[in-house]
């Protein structure tokens, strides 16, 4: 299991616990953090999912693919460390990561 940060762009924290192999997204749709919407389901097609990755848990979060990367292209507000959180996938190693909401998915 993976306690996961979400904090808004308000700096509010939504602290919850995802089972390990639940990707993020379904993480915070299952636990009501407002601000991700993950209209694809998970398939990494629609990029309503989009968080920053606090710089230390970036590489543990895992690469990005090439899919994964074209959607990010699309995304306002990229940053060095945005993904589409449907594609980190809780683990015990990701025990405490922290990741942030933009503004323009409130
Ligand atoms: Fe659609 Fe993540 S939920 S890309």
């Amino acid at each position: 299991m993976a306690q996961v940060t979400y904090i808004d762009s308000d700096d509010k924290s939504y602290v919850v616990d995802v089972d390990n192999g639940t990707n993020l997204m379904q993480g915070a749709l299952d636990n009501m953090v407002p601000g991700i919407l993950g209209d694809c389901g998970g398939f990494c097609a629609c990029a309503t999912c989009h968080v920053f990755v606090e710089p230390e848990w970036a590489e543990k979060a895992g690469a990005v693919s090439e899919t994964e990367e074209d959607l990010l292209d699309g995304v306002e507000e990229l940053k060095p460390t945005s993904r589409l959180c449907c594609q980190i996938i809780a683990s015990d190693e990701l025990d405490g990561i922290v990741v942030r909401l933009p503004e323009s998915q409130l």
